[in-house]
């Protein structure tokens, strides 16, 4: 099974749908990957990992540690890199020097930034320098400060058609498939017939040509989950019971049983 490719992401458009899901540890990565044509490693690692506010605290550094982690621990699908906030806001030069420290350091296909007229620029600089880009409009985390707050996006009319013309312009600045979060449906489905490239929704249509989410959320191992979450599992109450059954038997001395210890020779 050879790793697949950004070209091979991008004439994905208008067939199967995309599977991405993001992993930011080795073995999240081992048993994601056979599934998935992408893995993201997400900047909402901040939060699920680390218990920050938001995604706007975390490094470059982090998401080199955990991108090189995901990298290790896959060899099919492809691994995507979100570029943490501060990181390539600036100016095109200052994305460019961001994104390669990523690549080099881990080893990863493609980095992920948000926004969408005013990153245009950098996401052409980037791509026709080496170093594709993966848009995110609508629901921009990074943006907390700004919008107020993760409800839906493009509930009037203006804001639909900022959104529209966000993943338009960043679609035409050469990105190879774009992140669509918590929109309202038809808006996702307008920017799906209309950009080149595959779209990838959260919280945004089944008629997206992908869908993500956060395994942490789908897997039901974090406490606050959005509406946008379907639940495919209920880890944190697998992880309670067998904590909990696990304490019961160390303070009733039947752990270790006889398999778990090494008799004496004799
Ligand atoms: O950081 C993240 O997990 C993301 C996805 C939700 C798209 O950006
Ligand atoms: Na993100």
């Amino acid at each position: 099974l050879k790793r697949l490719t950004v070209p091979a992401i991008r004439r994905r458009k208008g067939g199967e749908p995309l599977v991405m899901l993001t992993a930011y540890t080795v073995r999240t990565a081992q048993l994601l990957d056979p599934h998935c044509d992408m893995l993201l490693v997400g900047d909402s690692l901040g939060q699920v990992i680390y218990g920050l506010p938001s995604t706007v605290p975390v490094t470059l550094e982090m998401m080199a540690a955990h991108g090189a982690a995901v990298v290790r621990g896959s060899f099919h699908a492809v691994v995507v890199i979100d570029m943490p906030f501060g990181s390539y806001e600036g100016s095109p030069q200052q994305a460019f020097e961001s994104a390669a420290y990523l690549l080099k350091q881990t080893g990863a296909a493609a980095v992920k930034l948000e926004g969408g007229e005013a990153m245009a620029p950098t996401v052409r600089f980037l791509s026709e320098r080496g170093i594709p880009v993966m848009g995110h409009v609508g629901l921009t985390p990074q943006a907390v400060n700004v919008l107020g707050g993760y409800g839906a996006r493009g509930k009037d009319e203006a804001e639909a058609a900022k959104i529209v013309a966000d993943a338009t312009a960043v679609a035409d600045a050469g990105a190879f498939a774009v992140v669509i979060e918590g929109v309202m449906e038809p808006i996702a489905i307008r920017i799906t017939d209309t950009v080149a490239c595959p779209t990838i929704g959260i919280g945004a249509s089944a008629r997206c040509d992908g869908q993500v989410l956060v395994a942490e959320d789908m897997l039901g191992l974090f406490e606050r989950t959005a509406r946008f979450v379907k639940r495919y599992d209920d880890m944190a109450g697998r992880i309670s019971a067998a904590a909990e059954t696990y304490a019961a038997e160390v303070r009733a001395r039947s752990f270790p049983g006889p398999e778990q210890i090494y008799p004496s020779r004799g």
